[in-house]
């Protein structure tokens, strides 16, 4: 009999969902050290949130997360509700001494993310935190950051990042929380263009130390339709209208630590483009390319073999690939769901082994430092701004 790990997610819409599926699935295909049991679900509905625990595989369901942090049987707070709430879970959770794995981004402010860090730091390791960056349990990304910290690409010269989305590209599209800075923190910045910033630091190893930016809301009112339960939402609006007050594109360069440079667009309004999460590398040897519209596969290029110019498409199915041997025989591809798979079991692996997770509320700070950043300086005229602390806050590794 293994230890049980006895979880209690907060949110049941779109996260909710596929943190469900991982939580469902991670001990069916993994050889986990303790074993997650779906204990409780919380919404905020009575009906709602017993739904959803029918549907998602939850035992039990409840209205208020402050029940389920002072609960003895609830070893982990799985946060899955938006930015503005992030804080006061994961700061009751990490007292009370549960392990959290908070949604990313970490919070709505900087201020937020470091008292979050700094519970995290204070709580560990009898508790752990991680951030659900989960583009980082892509196996085409992981393995890229192993290539690239073998040298195989040389010296990190380029960076260039896009998440582009068009859920938005209709101006009749209703307002949802996403769109409300006091709920989400920022627009396409803080909800897609965090992960560019965090698959980034992370891939190359280097934070960055500095940004020029543009922000832009190009449909500054919408329809106020019915509380929207996520992504897909495409109620009809009533004939009131309320304010966007986040962007709805995000474009910046960046410095990096080790002087690298690097060019970032974050946008919900690339019509076409559904989840077009892409990252292209260059370094003095090689270069790496993905798009996470075509997950299962990474394309390499390596200068150093001149009669076979061209970039190679790997297929990331091998069982040497990162997370792949877990799953189906060679060439049968992973999904989305994956990804949220692959970061319980990190997460699980490091409870077990008392190491700290990663991205660590640290990591995710850094992560909250660039996005600031990227805000003050779209503010000021584009104007050049550092980034606070960027040599000690977090770390890529
Ligand atoms: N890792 C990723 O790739 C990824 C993708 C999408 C969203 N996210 C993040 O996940 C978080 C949630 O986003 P989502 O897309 O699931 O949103 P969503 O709108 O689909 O779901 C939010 C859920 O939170 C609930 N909720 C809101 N306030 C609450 C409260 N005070 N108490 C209890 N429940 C509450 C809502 O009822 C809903 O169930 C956000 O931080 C978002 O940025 C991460």
């Amino acid at each position: 009999m293994k230890p049980p790990l006895r979880v209690a997610m907060i949110g049941h819409a779109f996260m909710g969902a596929a943190h469900s599926q991982a939580w469902r699935t991670a001990p069916h295909f993994f050889d986990l050290p303790l074993d997650p049991e779906m204990a409780v679900v919380v919404g905020r509905d009575h009906q709602r949130a017993a739904d959803a625990a029918a549907r998602l595989g939850w035992a039990e369901s409840v209205t208020d997360w402050r029940e389920v942090v002072a609960r003895d049987d609830i070893d982990l707070i799985d946060i899955c509700t938006p930015g503005d709430t992030h804080e006061a879970i994961a700061l009751a959770a990490l007292a009370a001494g549960k392990h959290v794995l908070c949604e990313k981004p970490l919070a709505n402010s900087v201020g937020a993310a470091e008292r979050m860090a700094q519970a995290a730091r204070q709580a560990f390791p009898a508790a752990v935190a991680m951030c659900g960056f989960s583009y980082r349990r892509s196996p085409a990304l992981a393995f890229a950051r192993e290539l690239i910290a073998q040298g195989r690409l040389g010296e990190i010269r380029h960076v260039r990042g896009q998440y582009l989305q068009d859920w938005l590209s209709d101006a009749e599209t209703p307002l949802t929380w996403r769109l409300d800075k006091s709920k989400a923190g920022s627009g396409a910045l803080g909800d897609i263009g965090a992960h560019l910033i965090d698959t980034a630091q992370w891939l190359i190893g280097e934070n960055i130390t500095g940004v020029s930016s543009v922000l832009h809301t190009f449909v500054p009112e919408r329809p106020i339709g019915e509380e929207s339960g996520g992504l897909s939402s495409r109620a009809p609006g009533g004939a009131r209208r309320g304010p966007v007050t986040v962007d709805d594109a995000a474009l910046f360069t960046a410095r990096f630590v080790g002087g690298a440079i690097g060019i970032f667009e974050a946008t919900r309004f690339a019509l076409g483009r559904r989840n077009a999460n892409r990252i292209e590398i260059n370094g003095s040897r090689g270069s790496l390319s993905y798009d996470f519209e075509r997950m299962n596969e990474l394309e390499f290029y390596e200068s150093d073999a001149p009669a076979e110019q061209g970039f190679r498409r790997i297929q990331m199915t091998e069982p040497e690939h990162p997370y792949a041997a877990h799953w189906w025989p060679p060439g049968h591809g992973l999904g989305y769901e994956h990804l949220f798979t692959h970061q319980v079991v990190d997460l699980i692996e490091a409870i077990a082994t008392e190491d700290q997770p990663r991205p660590s509320f640290d990591d995710a700070l850094g992560v909250q430092r660039v996005l600031d950043a990227i805000e003050r300086s779209a503010a000021d005229r584009s104007i050049w701004t550092p980034i606070d602390d960027a040599e000690s806050s977090g770390g890529p590794a």
